[in-house]
């Protein structure tokens, strides 16, 4: 295994990636990142591209007519889950031909490279390890010449014993009540995640304490969640990577504050506050004990983190047993990830498909449809996962990318979507590849809810994938007893076109081993895509601006900044802000 230097320390400047580059490129020359490709300029490319001219009157009506087999070959089964992708504008050629793509852009060396720790994450000088988080006890890995593999396992020992004694009662509030309730506060990363699992996992739940989250500078969230909250018995986790994100400062300093103001003193604090950072200083002097402060490190990217001790809360919630059986799922996924033939792996398909449609077909953006209440939240999980990853536009080495990259993830469960925004996707203008995700088996059945769920997930892809023609639209009119007349009126608005690509994603129940492999399947299904276009998917420059610009337009709304912001809109939203709460 190979081992490479950590070439910066914090967020190098340009100049410093340049030189950080040209080191590994001293020590390394096969690191896939520094040799940053135009994948428009690959033959594989153009024969994607010759080859989607020849697929224009491609029809999945007539593939399933054609070929009884199309299912069998277009699906498979790995981690758990089974994967039915034969609802795509593909044929046996388009997968030969993506998977030579991915072979001309090597992504074989690129998944090496991640899992064994190289600088995927160039801007920034880090490798991206999240896999390492679900490794078992005994492997080695070497970040900077050290195994890193004994402090992942401590730090899951610690949070072992952290929730033995939350859910034994021995960890008590300043009254000497055993604590009830556990709010995480954190946002982005340090929430979505494990909002995801711990919810989607509810059947798993211990008795005996609550989770909650809190993560928007909004005082009504804060409100409404400290309305069902007693401070003697509520745990705060402070969950920040860099215990610098303005948001969970905020509502962490708020809680402190409606703590002290509920009775609890600053002498017992500790009781009550703990956090997960790998900003230890600014942890301790929040004023969290030291001991209270669960380590992440820098090689572990907030929305890759829910496998950290940024996963106390799902700990908490589903109990450890539960929590290692997660991790344990997700390292089946990257055993597959790594060992299984493209055209049998399954991030790698997903992935591909969706270069697939972004790049040759003009997709824009990509539902994720999960029909399963538990799963409800998975959407808001894949956004950050998917967005804040591949929404770049410079490739690792600074140049311009020369094609489309992420495209916009969006979505919500089934069949609440059906009644809503499914109409887009069957009549709309745009193509939108879809992903549905549904279990077999529910949780709790009522009469024959969970028959009718499953059907109307199917029907779904089927009624995307067949459409309906002008003449089967007619027909059913004039089946009617409509007038040729009103046939010929009404029959344009009942044609749906039909070949509507989606995949279709079955867990026979959503356990923790099976949501694991699930929630890696995509980490690695985006990490794919973002070597195809060459781009750094551990990176998230762009959220900065914001950060930055938010505190001026703030000191010019508290009146602490008389100058004019810098545009005309912003100043006069500023002065509307302003007027409205003088008057
Ligand atoms: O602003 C975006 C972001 O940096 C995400 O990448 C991250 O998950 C989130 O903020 C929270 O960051 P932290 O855990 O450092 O508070």
């Amino acid at each position: 295994m190979q081992s490479i230097p950590r070439l910066t320390s914090g967020v190098p400047g340009l100049f410093s990636v340049q030189k950080a580059v040209q080191v590994k490129r001293k020590t390394a020359a096969m690191a896939y990142y520094r040799t940053p490709h135009d994948v428009t300029a690959l033959p594989a490319w153009q024969a994607l591209k010759d080859h989607r001219q020849a697929m224009q009157d491609f029809s999945m009506r007539e593939a399933f007519n054609a070929d009884p087999q199309r299912f069998n070959q277009f699906t498979l089964s790995s981690c758990g889950l089974f994967l039915d992708y034969s609802k795509n504008l593909i044929n046996a050629e388009t997968r030969n031909l993506l998977v030579g793509l991915a072979n001309e852009v090597d992504l074989k060396g690129a998944i090496k490279a991640l899992f064994d720790g190289e600088i995927v994450n160039a801007s920034e000088g880090r490798p991206a390890l999240h896999t390492a988080l679900r490794r078992p006890v005994g492997d080695k890995l070497s970040v900077n010449g050290v195994n890193v593999m004994p402090d992942v396992h401590k730090v899951l020992n610690q949070i072992t014993d952290l929730v033995g004694r939350i859910h034994d009662g021995l960890w008590r509030g300043y009254t000497e009540k055993p604590i009830t309730d556990v709010v995480n506060i954190g946002i982005g990363g340090s929430f979505l995640g494990p909002e995801l699992v711990s919810e989607a996992l509810l059947s798993y739940a211990q008795k005996g304490v609550r989770c909650h989250y809190l993560a928007n500078i909004d005082g009504s969230e804060f409100h409404e969640l400290t309305q069902k909250l007693r401070a003697e018995t509520t745990l705060f986790i402070v969950s920040s990577k860099s215990f610098n994100t303005l948001e969970t400062l905020k509502n962490a300093q708020a809680a402190r504050a409606w703590y002290l103001a509920q009775g609890g003193s600053e002498a017992e604090l500790y009781r009550h506050f703990i956090a997960v950072s790998s900003n230890n200083a600014a942890a301790v002097a929040f004023g969290i004990r030291e001991e209270n402060i669960f380590p992440m490190w820098d090689w572990v990217g907030g929305r890759y983190s829910l496998w950290s001790a940024i996963g106390l809360p799902i700990a908490l919630a589903i109990g450890m047993s539960n929590f290692k059986e997660l991790l344990s799922g997700a390292y089946t996924m990257d055993q597959h990830f790594q060992t299984a033939p493209f055209e049998q792996n399954m991030p790698v398909l997903l992935a591909l498909l969706g270069v697939w449609y972004g790049n040759f077909w003009g997709a824009q953006s990509h539902a994720i449809l999960p029909y399963d209440h538990y799963l409800r939240n998975i959407t808001k999980h894949l956004q950050q996962l998917d967005m804040e990853s591949n929404g770049k536009s410079v490739r690792q080495d600074g140049t311009s990318v020369s094609t489309d990259t992420g495209p916009v993830i969006w979505g919500g469960v089934g069949c609440n979507g059906q009644h809503a925004y499914h109409q887009l996707l069957h009549q709309g203008t745009q193509l939108i590849p879809a992903d549905f995700i549904v279990p077999i088996v529910s949780f709790n059945p009522v009469a024959d809810h969970h028959q009718w769920l499953y059907a109307n997930c199917l029907s779904q892809s089927q009624a995307l994938m067949l459409g309906k023609t002008q003449p089967e639209a007619e027909a059913e009119l004039r089946d009617k007893g409509m007038s040729e007349e009103d046939v010929r009126k009404l029959a344009p608005h009942k044609v749906i076109p039909g070949n509507r690509p989606s995949n279709t994603l079955v867990v026979e129940r959503i356990s923790p081993r099976r949501l694991g492999a699930l929630v890696a399947m995509y980490e690695h299904k985006v990490f794919v895509q973002s070597v195809v276009w060459g781009i750094n998917a551990f990176d998230q420059w762009g959220v900065e601006l914001g950060k930055e610009l938010g505190k001026g337009v703030y000191n010019r709304l508290v009146g602490s900044d008389e100058s004019v912001a810098d545009d005309a809109s912003t100043q006069g939203l500023i002065n509307y802000f302003r007027g409205r709460h003088r008057g």
